[in-house]
C-alpha cells in the first residue's frame, strides 16, 4: 500500500490531484505510471471478474485516472473512465429499466438531451424534461399522483449553456423518495467545486474532455459511483457496448488533472471578475453567472458549491443594424485572444454563440454567448473583451 492511500483521506483535494494515482515507492520504480500500449494480456487459466484478459476489458494506464477521481468525489469505488463524456452517458443511461422514467432537465447538454430524446422516441424509456430549477416541478415529474413514478433522476447544476442552478439535496431526497436513482453530470463543477455524491446522487458524471483533463487536447468521460452492483453494471456495459478509452488519452488526463486546482481556482477568480465587469456593460443585455448575488441560482450554488464555477453566459444587445444574435456572432469574431470554439474547460478561454449549434434547444437564446474562462491574465482577457464589445459600435 502507497503512503498517499494510507494517508489519502486526510488528505486537500488540493493534494489529492497532485499525489493520487501514483505507482507504489519501489526503488528505481518511475513516479507517473506508464502508457500501456497492449491489446491484450498473457494468461492461461480462466478468465473472470478482476482479471485484465483483453483491452477492451481492462488497461492499466486507466486505474490511476480512475483511483484519483473516486478520491476527489468521495466514492468508495474506483471511477470508470469512458471514450467520451457521451459515452459515459450512454453507460449512465443502460442503468434505466426498459420502459423505465427518466426526469432530465430541459437545459441539459445538448448531446445527453438529444440522446435521450432519440432513445425515448424508440420505445427504450419514457423522458420527461423539466425547468432543474423549479424544485416543485420535478417533485411533480418524480411521482406523478395519476401516473408512473420515475426510474432515473438526470441532474445537470450548473446547466449546460443556461447556468441554472439546480437543488441537488433536495431533488436528490425526491427522486430517492420516489424509487429514482439519481445521476449527476458534474462536468462543469468539477470535484473541487461540488460533490454530488455527498448530496445524495447516485453517480457522478463527467466529461473529461472538459476541466479534469483541462488542455482541450483529449476526449474522454468518466462514472464514478460507490454502489458495488451500480458500478458492476456500468463496468459490464463498457465492456460488451466497448466505449473504452485509449491509453494516451488516459496518460494525458491524468497529466491534466496534476493541475485541477490551481486551473480551477485561478479560472473560477477570473470569471467573478470578467461577470462582475460585464453585468454593468451597455451591450450586455443580460448576464448568467451564479456568483453574482442578483443570479437566481446564487444562493443555493452557495450553499452547495466551493465558488461558481468559471462559465459565464451573457446575452449580447442588438441595434438598429444588426438581431442580437448578429451582434453576438459579431462579438466572437472581434476577439483576438479569446478563441471562437466549441467546449470548455481548458486553459484557453474559449466563446460561442450556443445556438449555432442546430441542436442546442430553441428556449436557449439566440444571442446567448457561452464564455469558458480560461487562465489567462484577467486583464487581458478583459482587454481583449472590452474591444470586441467596442467594435459592436463602430
Ligand atoms: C455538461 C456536459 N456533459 C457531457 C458532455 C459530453 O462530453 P464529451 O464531449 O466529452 O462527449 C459535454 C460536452 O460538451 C458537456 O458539456
Amino acid at each position: 500500500m502507497s503512503l498517499f492511500r494510507e494517508h489519502a483521506a486526510e488528505l486537500s483535494a488540493e493534494t489529492v490531484v497532485v499525489a493520487a494515482g501514483r505507482p507504489d515507492r519501489a526503488h528505481d520504480e518511475a513516479v507517473n505510471p506508464p502508457v500501456v500500449l497492449s491489446s491484450t494480456y498473457y494468461g492461461t487459466g480462466s478468465l473472470g471478474d478482476g482479471d485484465r484478459g483483453y483491452g477492451r476489458y481492462a488497461n492499466p494506464t486507466w486505474e490511476p485516472f480512475e483511483e484519483a477521481l473516486a478520491q476527489l468525489e468521495g466514492a468508495e469505488l474506483p471511477g470508470l473512465l469512458y471514450a467520451s463524456g457521451l459515452a459515459a452517458v450512454s453507460s449512465a443511461l443502460s442503468l434505466l429499466p426498459a420502459s423505465g422514467v427518466l426526469v432530465m432537465p430541459s437545459h441539459s447538454y445538448a448531446g445527453s438531451l438529444v440522446m435521450a430524446g432519440e432513445l425515448a422516441a424508440k420505445g427504450h424509456f419514457e423522458l420527461r424534461t423539466v425547468d432543474i430549477t423549479d424544485t416543485d416541478a420535478v417533485k411533480a415529474l418524480l411521482a406523478p399522483a395519476d401516473g408512473k413514478a420515475a426510474d432515473m433522476l438526470w441532474l445537470e447544476s450548473p446547466t449546460n449553456p443556461m447556468l441554472g442552478i439546480a437543488d441537488v439535496q433536495a431533488l436528490t431526497d425526491a427522486a430517492h423518495a420516489a424509487g429514482a436513482i439519481v445521476v449527476t453530470d458534474n462536468t462543469f463543477s468539477t470535484p473541487l467545486v461540488q460533490q454530488p455524491l455527498s448530496l445524495g446522487s447516485d453517480v457522478v458524471l463527467h466529461s473529461v474532455t472538459k476541466y479534469l483533463a483541462g488542455h482541450s487536447d483529449v476526449v474522454l468521460g468518466a462514472l464514478v459511483t460507490s454502489n458495488p452492483e451500480i458500478r458492476a453494471e456500468l463496468l459490464h456495459h463498457r465492456t460488451i457496448h466497448g466505449g473504452i478509452a485509449g491509453p494516451f488519452e488516459a496518460w494525458l488526463a491524468l497529466r491534466g488533472l496534476r493541475t485541477l486546482a490551481l486551473r480551477v481556482e485561478r479560472s473560477q477568480a477570473s470569471a467573478a471578475t470578467l461577470a462582475q465587469r460585464l453585468k454593468d456593460h451597455p451591450r450586455v443585455e443580460s448576464i448568467r453567472f451564479p456568483g453574482l448575488p442578483d443570479d437566481p441560482g446564487h444562493e443555493r450554488a452557495r450553499k452547495q458549491m466551493k465558488g461558481f464555477g468559471s462559465i459565464v453566459c451573457i446575452q449580447v444587445s442588438g441595434d438598429a443594424a444588426r438581431s442580437g444574435a448578429e451582434a453576438a456572432d459579431a462579438l466572437v469574431k472581434a476577439l483576438r485572444l479569446w478563441l471562437p470554439a466549441t467546449s470548455l474547460g481548458g486553459v484557453e478561454s474559449l466563446i460561442e454563440r450556443r445556438r449555432r449549434h442546430t441542436a442546442e434547444p430553441e428556449s436557449v437564446p439566440e444571442n446567448l454567448v457561452r464564455m469558458s474562462v480560461g487562465i489567462e491574465n484577467v486583464e487581458d482577457l478583459w482587454a481583449d473583451l472590452e474591444q470586441a464589445l467596442a467594435s459592436l459600435d463602430t
